[in-house]
């Protein structure tokens, strides 16, 4: 098998917590999706990056100053995740889902809202690495977060 392929079978072995982000374009229109690459960097100042592919339709818009809200879905936004990662549903992004009609827009009932705000885009290859300044955290009480491990969204069952 050559490396590609042994790389992809490894990293599918993590689990992953389960993140939107979320912004909104100079021009009003909003973008959503689904990511697992959210680390938080320092406390000093408080943090996050997150590696955007080149080709997702929130690429352009994630330009430096501007804004954008990581929402961690919690163990019932499957569908969520699903709409937001799936290029057909762009339109249904905002659709039947609970966002607080805001700039970012925020989506209800995610564990933690953390809006940030862009610092720096470290381009690499296919993907652009995003560096958030935290502007502001809105934590819930959910305790439980939706992960993904081996192409599977997963639930804590303990
Ligand atoms: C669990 C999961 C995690 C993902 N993580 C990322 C990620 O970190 N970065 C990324 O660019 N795409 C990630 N994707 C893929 C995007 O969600 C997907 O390509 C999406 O369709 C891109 O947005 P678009 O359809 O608006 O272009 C992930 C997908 C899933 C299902």
């Amino acid at each position: 098998m050559d490396l590609q392929n042994e790389f992809r079978i490894g990293m599918r072995k993590y689990i992953y917590s389960v993140s939107v982000i979320s912004n909104t374009q100079s021009n009003g229109s909003r973008n959503a999706i689904t990511v697992s690459s959210v680390t938080s960097i320092s406390m000093e100042p408080p943090s996050i990056i997150t590696c955007i592919n080149k080709k997702s339709s929130i690429h352009e818009s994630l330009i430096p100053n501007s804004e954008f809200c990581i929402n961690l879905l919690n163990e019932k936004q499957q569908d969520i995740a699903k709409i937001c990662s799936d290029p057909n549903k762009i339109d249904e992004r905002f659709k039947n889902i609970e966002w607080v009609e805001s700039k970012p827009p925020i989506l209800k009932n995610a564990l933690v809202n953390i809006i940030c705000k862009v610092d720096k885009i470290v381009e690499y290859k296919t993907h652009s690495i995003v560096i958030g300044l935290v502007q502001k955290i809105r934590n819930s009480d959910f305790k439980n977060p939706l992960m993904y491990q081996d192409g599977i969204y997963r639930i804590n069952t303990i």
